[in-house]
């Protein structure tokens, strides 16, 4: 269970060697992030679930170039996460998170428990919850219903006790990206939404915290996601502009590789996630498949 007394234990000690202020509630996190803005500093948060990998770091260079001051939130939050998910296992190596922050000169980090977060209950059973309805089902709110209303929920949750003047997400999260953009503009959050590139391994993998599950071979098969993107911008760049030929391309890519067991590959306006036939402006390929029990998700943007 996150958030156990030797996960706080930890917190303290990693407290004690490193500069960067570390809060653990939500009113030391709300001090800290106040009083770097009343000394006249943009903020800015990037919200993450820790395991950090090069992906995460982007995100963090983004904000120290765009900001003056950098907050990073680490918290595996549960609500997120389906009942036959990974929640349990989701890696948590918080001493070397907090080493890597600390290098790229973060001044504060807001990690607190699950109880502190969810005091009352982290059961999906009441409470208030932001859900970004319309868009929430659709792609990975699909496969994985309750998901977005807990990434709504916990960022919010964040944006409220932090209060960014800017938040940083990759990418490679895009219906995310997209669900957050809609609940930030429909409920007039003060804060900047900056999306990030996606960061690959040189073999082209796009970084993720779940990439650690894999083993050596289910690791090259996972690579068929990208080829599958690939295949989809060259046949575009060669002048196709139909959707489902793009698409029965993707698919050709993909079945030659049966290990991957295909969630969805679709073509979707990036703001609403509606499907596109034709791709006449700016469209999101997204590819989320199953690699033995792990999930993996990609994506790519044609721009006409
Ligand atoms: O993208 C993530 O890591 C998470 O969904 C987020 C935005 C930190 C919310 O828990």
């Amino acid at each position: 269970m996150i958030g156990s007394s030797g996960d706080l234990k930890c917190r303290s000690e990693v407290q004690i060697a490193l500069s960067m202020k570390i809060c653990s509630s939500i009113a030391e996190g709300r001090a800290a992030c106040r009083a770097a803005r009343a000394s006249g500093k943009r903020l800015g948060l990037v919200p993450t679930m820790g395991a950090l990998h090069e992906g995460h770091l982007s995100l963090v260079r983004a904000a120290r170039a765009q900001c003056d001051a950098v907050a990073v939130s680490i918290f595996v939050n549960p609500t997120q996460f389906g009942p036959k998910e990974d929640l349990a296992k989701y890696p948590r190596p918080f001493d070397r998170d907090c080493r890597l922050l600390e290098k790229e000169g973060v001044e504060i980090l807001f990690a607190p428990a699950v109880e502190e977060i969810y005091p009352k209950s982290n059961s999906n059973a009441e409470g208030t919850w932001v859900v970004v309805e319309g868009l929430s089902e659709k792609l990975d709110g699909r496969s994985r219903p309750g998901h977005f209303r807990g990434v709504t929920t916990i960022v919010s949750k964040l944006f409220h006790i932090l209060e960014p003047e800017a938040a940083f997400f990759g990418q490679k999260d895009a219906a995310q990206l997209a669900v957050i953009r809609r609940m930030v503009c429909d409920l007039n959050f003060a804060v900047e939404i900056v999306a990030c590139p996606i960061v690959r391994e040189s073999d082209g993998l796009a970084m993720s915290s779940r990439n650690a599950y894999l083993d050596g071979e289910e690791r090259r098969h996972a690579l068929v996601l990208q080829r599958s993107l690939q295949e989809t911008r060259q046949r575009f760049q060669a002048g196709e502009r139909t959707a489902a030929r793009l698409i029965a391309a993707a698919m050709e890519v993909l079945a030659r590789v049966p290990q991957v067991a295909l969630d969805y590959f679709e073509m979707v306006d990036p703001e609403t996630l509606d499907p596109v036939e034709q791709v006449s402006q700016a469209t999101l390929v997204a590819v989320a498949a199953y690699v033995g029990s792990t999930r993996l998700i990609d994506n790519t943007v044609l721009n006409p």
